[in-house]
């Protein structure tokens, strides 16, 4: 089967590729751009670890494939930093120590920085909702919960903005 170019900007870089039809776009990003921040935490579309921005929506980067990101924006969570300062949900959950392995971490960052697009002031039943689709199998989600409730306050129009230093919470690895 030939293979397919695709033009996608990923973590603000413009990529031009020649891919597999077949190639998944979480293969994609960890494998041909090294991004490996984004992880894969199982082989049924349940788990949420590889969860991306696509267009600026939330997407699950196993359930996609490479060439359906063809013209369009790709946010991961290795793109969050600014000026070598976290994102607000990242230290957010930094913070409330909302991560023990790491592992669904990535994922559940960018699910939340979606979740909070849509709705700045959630209430902790809404964040629930919001992360239904990411599992973790560490935390019992509360310190997870109250960090998104947590950004969500930082992220206020008139909140402090200040944030500590950049620490690594991009979470997953290799
Ligand atoms: Fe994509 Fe689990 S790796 S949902
Ligand atoms: Fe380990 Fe969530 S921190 S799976």
């Amino acid at each position: 089967m030939g293979t397919r170019r695709i033009a996608v900007t990923v973590d603000g870089v413009r990529y031009t590729d020649d891919v597999e039809p077949r190639l998944l776009l979480v293969h994609y990003l960890r494998e041909r751009l090294g991004k490996t921040g984004t992880v894969v935490g199982c082989d049924t579309s349940n788990c949420g670890a590889c969860t991306v921005h696509l267009d600026g929506l939330s997407v699950k980067s196993c359930s996609v494939l490479a060439v359906q990101a063809n013209g369009s924006e790709v946010l991961t969570v290795e793109g969050l930093e600014r000026d070598g300062q976290l994102h607000p949900v990242q230290q957010a959950f930094h913070d409330n120590h909302a991560l023990q392995c790491g592992y669904c971490t990535p994922g559940m960052i960018m699910q939340s920085i979606d979740l909070l697009g849509d709705n700045p002031d959630p209430s902790e039943q809404e964040v629930r909702e919001g992360i239904e689709g990411n599992l973790c199998r560490c935390t019992g989600y509360q310190n997870i919960v109250r960090a998104v409730q947590d950004a969500a306050q930082k992220m206020k129009p008139g909140a402090s903005a200040s944030q500590p230093a950049a620490q690594s919470v991009a979470g997953g690895g290799a």
